[in-house]
């Protein structure tokens, strides 16, 4: 018997390439996307409650993405009229923590022969043979996957934290930083090593601006949110 390999993108390669029916037309992923940050994102079926659930947040989140130049695209293993009807039940019945009449404008693949999932590693035979985990490409506008995330079937996924790793990851590019642990716009930033800043010498006096060292390898400057925002965030 022939023995199903499974890929998976890693940090840093090229998104693969596939073209796709989705609910919002054909798509060439990721040659429709070049000069804008993308979502690719999995979840496991339709008519499911942790996925609409899901599903409400992103639609409702969607502007804010869109405005830092993010868009978002959306698969599952079920067929197009499925993802019709599914979207069109939560815009007319499901009213879920205060989000009412969401209409999910991104496209949503059908990858009913699980080509693209399989492609992207969404499927995960531990966990389910017929159904994609909860899996997050972040894409960006060179066409580089910059972050990944997998979440069972059973875990939905944190929005903030998905708009958060956008922001992030744009301000490391812009502003040649590291974000620390639990970063937000408007706190400090990592500098990164000597080498590409400076002597260890001059981080260690401080001699470079606001910088502040704890030790030759641990040192972070300001970087106000506005700095930040403006920089991002496109209205
Ligand atoms: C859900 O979205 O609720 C779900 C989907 C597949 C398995 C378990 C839960």
């Amino acid at each position: 018997m022939e023995e199903k390999v499974y890929s998976m993108p890693r940090i840093g390669e090229a998104a693969p390439e596939f073209k796709a029916v989705t609910t919002q037309g054909e798509i060439n992923f990721p040659g429709d996307y070049k000069g804008s940050w993308v979502i690719l994102f999995s979840h496991p079926a339709d008519f499911t409650p942790v996925c609409t659930s899901e599903f409400m947040t992103f639609a409702t989140m969607e502007k804010q993405f869109n405005e830092a130049n993010c868009k978002l695209v959306g698969l599952s293993v079920d067929g197009l009229y499925s993802h019709i009807a599914w979207l069109r039940t939560i815009k007319e019945k499901i009213e879920y923590k205060g989000m009412k009449n969401v209409e999910v404008m991104f496209p949503l693949i059908e990858d009913i022969t699980m080509e693209v999932a399989t492609k992207y590693g969404m499927m995960m035979p531990g966990e389910s043979n017929t159904k994609a985990v909860r899996a997050v490409f972040v894409i960006d506008p060179k066409g580089i996957v910059r972050t990944v995330l997998y979440y069972p079937l059973s875990l939905g996924r944190n929005f903030d934290e998905i708009y958060r790793i956008v922001i992030a990851l744009q301000a490391a590019d812009e502003f040649n930083i590291a974000t620390p642990a639990d970063w937000r716009p408007g706190d400090e930033v990592i500098v990164p090593t000597a080498g590409s800043c400076g002597t260890a010498k001059n981080r260690m006096e401080g001699k470079e601006g606001e910088m502040k060292c704890y030790d030759w390898f641990f040192c972070t400057k300001k970087l106000d949110k506005e700095t930040v925002l403006k920089k991002i965030i496109k209205k």
